[in-house]
Order: C-alpha cells, then sequence, then structure tokens
C-alpha cells in the first residue's frame, strides 16, 4: 500500500512515527489520550471482566486503557513486530497475529471490539470484510468502537491534506469521502453515537449490531 513520504521514514525510524503521534495528537491533549478515546467508550459499555477486542491493536497503547479498567483484553493485528512490543510492554494481553477482516477467532465471543486508528489505512473492499467480520465477532448487543479521521471543516482542512499527503496511507483520503455512517449500515452496523475531536478532524463512534447480520 502506498503512503506518504514521512510514513515511509517512520516505518524504519520509530522516533519520526511517535514524534508525528504526539504533534498530531496536541489537541486532544497529547498520545495518551489519543490512545483512550475509544477505550473510554468500550469501558462505559461493557461488563466489568468482560472479553473485549482491540483489533489493529499494533503495539498495544489503545489496548492499555482497558487493560487497566480489569476487561479481559485480545489484541490482534498482522505485524510482527508491532506484536513483540506489545507482549513486552502488556504481558495480560492475549495476542494474536492474522488479518483483521479474516481473523482467526471465535464468532460471538466479544463483549465489545475496538478500532482505533485503523480504518482509514484500509482499502475499500478490505475495509467492508473487516467491518463485517467484527459484526461475525461481536455477542448479540455488544459494542464496537471507532476511532477515525473525519473530514475537517475548511478552515482545518488545508492541513490536514497535507497530514494526509506526507504521513498517511493512500486510503485515507478516500476514507474522508467516504459515508461512514452508510458503510456501517450496509456490513451489519447502527450508529448509534458520534463525537467529534480536533476541530472535527478526528471522530469517535459507538455502532450496535443490527439484526440479522449481513451476508459474508
Ligand atoms: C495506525 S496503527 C494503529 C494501532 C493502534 N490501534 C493504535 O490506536 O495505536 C494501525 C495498525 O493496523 C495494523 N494493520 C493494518 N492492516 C491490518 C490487517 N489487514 N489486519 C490486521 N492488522 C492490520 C498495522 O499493523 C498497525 O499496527
Amino acid at each position: 500500500m502506498r503512503a506518504g513520504p514521512l510514513r515511509q521514514l517512520a516505518y524504519r525510524h520509530r522516533w519520526i512515527y511517535d514524534g508525528v503521534t504526539a504533534l498530531s495528537s496536541l489537541p486532544v491533549g497529547g498520545p495518551g489520550r489519543l490512545r483512550a478515546l475509544a477505550a473510554e467508550w468500550l469501558i462505559e459499555s461493557v461488563a466489568p471482566g468482560a472479553a473485549v477486542l482491540d483489533l489493529c491493536c499494533g503495539s498495544g497503547e489503545a489496548a492499555a486503557p482497558l487493560l487497566a479498567a480489569g476487561l479481559a483484553v485480545t489484541g490482534l493485528d498482522i505485524s510482527d513486530r508491532a506484536l513483540e512490543l506489545a507482549a513486552r510492554r502488556h504481558p495480560r494481553l492475549q495476542l494474536v497475529q492474522g488479518l483483521a477482516e479474516q481473523p482467526p477467532l471465535a464468532a460471538g465471543a466479544w463483549a465489545g471490539i475496538q478500532l482505533s486508528l485503523a480504518l482509514h489505512e484500509f482499502p475499500a473492499s478490505e475495509r467492508r470484510a473487516l467491518l463485517r467480520s467484527a459484526r461475525r465477532l461481536i455477542q448479540p448487543g455488544g459494542v464496537l468502537v471507532l476511532l477515525d479521521l473525519h473530514q475537517a471543516g475548511p478552515l482545518l482542512a488545508p492541513l490536514q491534506q497535507l497530514f494526509c499527503n506526507l504521513f498517511e496511507t493512500e486510503t485515507a483520503q478516500a476514507f474522508l469521502a467516504l459515508n461512514l455512517e452508510a458503510e456501517l449500515a450496509a456490513c451489519g452496523w447502527q450508529l448509534e453515537r458520534r463525537q467529534l475531536f480536533a476541530a472535527g478532524a478526528l471522530q469517535r463512534l459507538l455502532c450496535r449490531p443490527l439484526a440479522p447480520a449481513p451476508c459474508p
């Protein structure tokens, strides 16, 4: 997948990735707060100690608040390197390597699923496959919390474009133009709550499974 020049450098030098994340997360209060946003809604939506899934968990930053809240957290990611780092940082985090769109996980086993800062990295067909696979994994009445980019208002839009061109994958532009609510519905999810941050450049969504699930 094609990525902006800064992202290609950041793949090789972790400090660049962390520096860009620190800078871009300032409007929400820094990287720790950014990585806690999805977890906040997930924690308040599930029972104490519930089994929850962090899809595309990366090196575990967004799973940390779920673990701290006493939930039974499984993280799935495709990257060996990210999973190794997550395992070192969070010994209680159950880790699974696999594709989020074809996860090697039990259907209907999870009270809650979070997808933090990952959906915009997927091409359209994989993105829909991922949302459908999350629908298969969720328990009846469970909850999906998404944190991702949102099309900024006119004042911030040029800065957001620059950020996407330099740092994001090519899929981010298409994601910003997407009618996400309609796509969620087509994949078996009803949007229940949406909150915007960073002058509209970031969104947090809480979704519930529609019944019956759509065909795979
Ligand atoms: C921007 S990082 C977000 C990490 C974490 N959720 C967070 O909020 O910090 C996106 C993650 O998605 C993972 N990823 C990308 N495509 C994937 C796929 N098809 N299946 C599983 N993980 C994938 C990458 O390896 C990366 O760790």
